[in-house]
């Protein structure tokens, strides 16, 4: 690994659940500019357990300690979806940089309380949306930007696999559990037809959005039949381009994301893993100029630890942020929300309606 630089982000986490054990651990201790300094869960078991895996200079069962604690600059929240507000605008009053996990929140209007937050803190916040940290997708990021010109169309599909569970199980490192877990009150996978756009559906919408830009409409149908969930989605972005998405859960193939994008002067082709493969989408660019593809290799395909460093830069050098900043993360909620309001009712919704959850 490249060498530890000499000034680093001390990141305290908040959760050592499955994601934190899968990502957000070893990304502290790798990343060049950061250092897993804390671990908080009220679970004793797991926490410690983590600790002494990963090495935490110090432990907490108690959020407000680990906030208290002066040494400590960032954390990262790792826990269930409806405790992500909360935790954050604890975080900024207590002075502390956040990068909170995605979907950023469960409602349009606490995510509207937390923009007002983070805008009054002055700290920085962004969100676990580590798809942008995708060597792949930047390259095609930076295609667009500099040399694509107008956008004409974008499709872009994720489809989670019925096969997931034995291809992610066979990658990760052992996921310990632990009886003693803070979980919401109401299970998230008692509505999975909620639970899948949360967890997923918000992945594909924030690559549509790094792509294309904001999204004023949806025009959504929902299919539920013989255990498939498939959201196709027509979608009006601002800058005009035209927009297909496709949210396909328990499809009966292998994992299957990626998407399509046709410019004025070139075309992408992205086709993106199962993240837990830590592999850099294969993009293929074509240029209109030379008539040849170009693919980037992304040899580094850490998107999680290449995320941390992203924040770490931007509170260490004052870079802007990299990832995705609040206003990202409540596009993304409202786009959900009008999303599963359009499936419910018919007709296209704006995002500038959406309220509620999903
Ligand atoms: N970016 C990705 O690719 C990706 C993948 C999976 C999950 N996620 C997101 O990560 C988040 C966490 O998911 P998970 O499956 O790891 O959750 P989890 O429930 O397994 O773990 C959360 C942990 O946080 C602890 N906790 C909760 N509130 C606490 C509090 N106030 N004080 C101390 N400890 C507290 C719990 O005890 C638990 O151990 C979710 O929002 C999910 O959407 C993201």
């Amino acid at each position: 690994m490249p060498a530890k630089q000499e000034r680093r982000l001390r990141v305290g986490v908040l959760g050592a659940g499955q994601i934190a054990q899968a990502a957000h651990f070893e990304s502290c201790t790798k990343a060049s500019n950061a250092d897993l300094y804390a671990i908080c869960d009220v679970a004793d078991d797991l926490r410690e357990r983590m600790a002494i895996t990963h090495g935490a200079e110090k432990t907490y069962n108690d959020y407000d300690k680990m906030l208290a604690d002066p040494e400590l600059d960032a954390v990262i929240i790792a826990t269930a979806d409806a405790f992500h507000v909360p935790a954050t605008l604890r975080a900024l009053e207590a002075g502390k940089h956040v990068l909170c996990e995605k979907p950023v929140g469960v409602t349009v209007e606490e995510c509207r309380e937390l923009k007002a937050a983070v805008e009054k803190s002055g700290k920085v916040f962004q969100v676990g949306h580590m798809k942008r940290f995708d060597a792949g997708l930047q390259a095609a990021k930076s295609f667009i930007r500099d040399e694509m010109g107008e956008v004409i169309a974008l499709k872009a599909w994720y489809c989670d696999s019925t096969h997931r569970y034995p291809m992610t199980d066979a990658v990760q490192p052992l996921i310990v559990s632990s009886a003693n877990a803070r979980k919401p009150a109401e299970n998230p996978k008692t509505n999975l037809r909620r639970y899948y756009m949360l967890a997923h559906g918000c992945h594909l919408i924030d690559t549509a959005r790094y792509f294309a830009g904001d999204i004023v409409s949806v025009h959504a149908r929902l299919s539920e039949r013989a255990g498939i969930w498939c959201w196709f989605v027509d979608v009006e972005f601002a800058s005009g381009t035209l927009g297909h998405l496709d949210l396909t859960v328990q499809v009966r193939m292998d994992w299957h994301e990626g998407f399509q994008i046709y410019g004025k002067n070139g075309s992408i082709l992205g086709k993106t893993y199962n993240p837990w493969y830590y592999r850099t989408s294969e993009v293929d660019i074509f240029r209109e100029a030379d008539g040849a593809t170009h693919r980037v290799l992304g040899a580094d395909g850490h998107f999680y630890r290449r995320q941390v460093e992203g924040f770490a830069r931007t509170i260490l050098d004052g870079t802007p942020i990299e990832g995705a900043d609040v206003d990202d993360g409540l596009a993304s909620v409202q786009a959900m929300v009008a999303i599963a309001r359009s499936a419910e009712g018919g007709k296209s919704v704006a995002l500038a309606d959406a309220s509620g959850g999903v």
